[in-house]
């Protein structure tokens, strides 16, 4: 049976790492999750997030993935370590990508970062930048009226881009040149977000870092799928399967089967 690369996110956020994969690794199946009832994981608490994550990793463990992404930045800051520990394949992250890649951007050695309030108060991107420099300056914002606009698909409206003018004021002061897009929500608004912090902040989504460090696991543990076949990518989401899917189409470029999954909550 081929394995899958199986994706999770508290919604449609992980679809920016889903696209970059597909794009990087055209070859490989993806099986992706989004627990978009649930969402936003932001302003949840902790013990939710780590046992909301856990549950996901749970059922996505049944189509025994080869590897298993967490797409989402809170679950990353919140969950990343625990569920390292329960599984026996390699669970890859997003903050630490999203910092690498901003390292390799900035050059006066100020970056911003958006996010959740809980990825943003976790400071888990302050500790990857400054674990690769510590002379890193790290300005962080929480962004909390982002994810619910994207999830309700209304990232290409007037109310999105207010919403992204009025929470991203406070960056405006700064001498940040680069700009984390610490939450996989947020490329969804990536030109709201450059029209105000303008041309001499560069912008960091953690995507495509995140799919290069995928594929070089893979390619390191012999588990790249051989080219040629055509994979078949699933799609799951716990909330309104019409909204995701049309996301996912609108964000993929390319018609998708969404599958609801009802949660039996405890
Ligand atoms: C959220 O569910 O609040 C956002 C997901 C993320 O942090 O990437």
């Amino acid at each position: 049976m081929r394995q899958a690369i199986a994706i999770l996110d508290s919604g449609v956020g992980g679809l920016t790492v889903a696209k970059e994969v597909m794009r990087q690794l055209p070859q490989e199946e993806i099986v992706y999750f989004g627990d978009t009832d649930r969402a936003p994981y932001g302003p949840r608490a902790t013990d939710e997030v780590l046992e909301f994550t856990e549950q996901i990793v749970s059922y996505l463990l049944h189509f025994k993935p080869k590897m298993i992404i967490i797409a989402c930045n809170t679950a990353t800051a919140i969950a990343l370590q625990h569920i390292r520990s329960l599984v026996d394949i390699p669970v890859v992250g997003v903050v630490q990508p999203g910092a690498r890649a901003a390292i390799k951007k900035t050059r006066n050695g100020s970056i911003g970062v958006i996010g959740t309030e809980n990825t943003i108060r976790s400071g888990a991107y302050q500790h990857a930048l400054q674990a690769l420099n510590p002379h890193i300056r790290v300005v962080g914002l929480a962004c909390p009226r982002l994810v619910p606009i994207v999830e309700r698909r209304l990232y290409r409206t007037d109310e999105a881009k207010e919403a992204v003018s009025q929470s991203l004021q406070p960056l405006l002061n700064t001498t940040i040149d680069s700009l984390i897009l610490g939450c996989t929500h947020y490329p969804f608004l990536s030109s709201a977000i450059a029209e105000v912090v303008g041309p001499r902040v560069s912008m960091i989504s953690s995507a495509d870092e995140t799919a290069r460090e995928v594929s070089a696991i893979l390619h390191h543990r012999g588990q790249l799928a051989r080219s040629g076949k055509i994979p078949i990518h699933r799609f799951f989401c716990s909330g309104d399967p019409n909204t995701f899917q049309a996301i996912a189409q609108e964000w993929l470029g390319e018609q998708i089967k969404v599958s609801p999954v009802f949660w039996q909550m405890t």
